[in-house]
């Protein structure tokens, strides 16, 4: 008997059993032998919003929350944001490693290859109310290249595979800068192959009627940076998602419009517009203190404050305070940095936030970078979403080759009725119907 074991007596019946353990956990399905009588169905786990439930073993990325750890495939996400392109870290997190000067030039241009959009695509555009969410927008257009690409239903080859991967990436900062031109009222501009992928975006979302767009260099590297934070983050509420609706082998096109549905909610990537709001309705540095006891009041939360893992400062939170400095050298200030640098300040020395481990995470600086490059707060969750695809796109490709998983089906505790019959008076009513009918 290995000595990584559990022993576990059922106070019900006296019994007792030992089950593995493996990597600090146990299988729940050990726990179903655990009976009172033969018939019994066996212990169940019980854990609403999976606080304690690993659901799938996952190489791509490693976070430690207590301790302020990001790594994507062993890198520390503070090197990849230091010295890797966008490109180089997608290829990372769906490949494994980073990839050669020939892998990369290779990769670069399948990308490339996939940022046009057919054009009845921009005639579903077209439907949308000019105040249309861009994140509406996004998900049904992503939801819609499903019926433009049938093969990739095609889930189990590996090249069909690979192509809709490529297709994904390349044509989502499209759809973005497209949604975000058709909130505008501004015509689309196609992508530009000539430029990297971070230029080609703010190319489609800010070129006006010059030849050639050129992206300030600082704000393409941030942005570019912000892009590399956002790629991947384990298993968060829209990369479940994502899993989940994956395991039903849906395609991917289905799959990860279901993945920024849940991205879009206000406690995921609709935090950091959020963030942007509160900031406005707390309006000046002096006003902080105030909007700090109101929370603590329980009227509200701190939006950008605390995390599901991370129980120290959030490492991206960090990097992103460092790239705001560099992109405020070339647009100036946000004033609204001052009233974000102050709500840390206070709420990092106040009790209550001390102690339910409540810092700042990645979205509580990002809207006030990017609404100083010029984007407006409705397109931040979007921002979001263009990286986030890679690593939705890489957990659900390992998802597809791990041979323990199976179509995601939770347990339930019912709670409801026992059995009943309908009274008298409603067999009598039911009758009538069926007669008259
Ligand atoms: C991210 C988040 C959803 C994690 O939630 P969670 O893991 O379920 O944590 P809980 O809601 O159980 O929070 C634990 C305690 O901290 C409080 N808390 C959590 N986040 C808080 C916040 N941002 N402001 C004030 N209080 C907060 C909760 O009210 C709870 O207090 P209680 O123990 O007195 O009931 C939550 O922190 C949140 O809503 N943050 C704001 C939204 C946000 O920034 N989301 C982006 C995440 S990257």
């Amino acid at each position: 008997m290995p000595n990584e074991t559990l022993t576990i007596t059922d106070n019900r019946t006296g019994k007792t059993y030992t089950v593995p353990v493996y990597k600090d956990s146990i299988r729940a399905l050990d726990l179903r032998q655990i009976k009172v009588a033969a018939d019994d169905f066996g212990l169940l786990s019980y854990d609403p919003a999976f606080m304690n439930t690993a659901a799938c073993q996952s190489a791509v990325t490693f976070l430690d929350g207590d301790r302020g750890i990001l790594r994507y495939r062993g890198y520390p996400i503070e090197q990849l944001a230091e010295r890797c392109t966008f490109l180089e870290v997608a290829y990372l997190l769906l490949n494994g490693e980073l990839p050669d000067a020939d892998q990369l030039e290779e990769w670069t241009s399948e990308i490339t290859h996939h940022t046009m959009i057919h054009e009845n695509l921009k005639k579903l555009m077209e439907g949308f109310h000019y105040d249309a969410h861009p994140m509406g927008i996004l998900m049904s257009t992503v939801a819609a290249l499903s019926t433009f690409y049938p093969e990739a239903r095609n889930i189990h080859d590996p090249e069909i595979r690979k192509r809709q991967i490529a297709r994904l990436i390349g044509k989502m900062p499209t759809l973005a800068a497209y949604a975000y031109r058709h909130s505008l009222g501004l015509p689309y501009v196609y992508p530009d192959n000539d430029l990297g992928y971070t230029k080609n975006f703010m190319n489609m979302l800010w070129k006006r009627t010059e030849p050639k767009f050129r992206a300030n260099p600082v704000l393409a590297r941030a942005l570019e940076v912000l892009f590399i934070l956002h790629a991947d983050h384990e298993q968060n509420c829209s990369t479940s998602t994502m899993r989940a609706v994956g395991s039903s082998y849906a395609d991917p096109y289905a799959t990860t419009a279901a993945a920024i549905a849940a991205l879009s909610g206000p406690l995921h990537g609709g935090a950091n517009e959020e963030v942007l709001r509160m900031l406005d309705e707390i309006g000046s540095k002096a006003r902080v203190p105030a909007y700090i006891e109101q929370i603590k009041a329980g009227h509200g939360k701190l939006m950008g404050f605390g995390h599901r893992v991370y129980k120290n400062y959030d490492p991206r939170a960090r990097i992103i305070k460092q790239v705001a400095n560099e992109v405020f050298e070339v647009t100036g200030r946000n004033p609204k940095l001052d009233i974000a640098l102050e709500l840390e300040r206070i709420a990092l020395e106040d009790d209550f936030f001390i102690r339910r481990k409540l810092y700042p995470n990645v979205d509580f600086y990002s809207g006030i970078i990017y609404q100083a490059m010029g984007f407006t707060p409705d397109v931040f969750t979007v921002l979001f979403g263009i990286p986030r695809t890679v690593g939705w796109l890489a957990q659900w490709q390992e998802m597809l080759q791990d041979s323990e998983q199976k179509i995601a089906r939770p347990r339930q505790l019912y709670t409801g009725s026992a059995e009943r019959s309908l009274r008298a008076e409603e067999l009598e009513f039911e009758a009538a119907v069926s007669t008259a009918a």
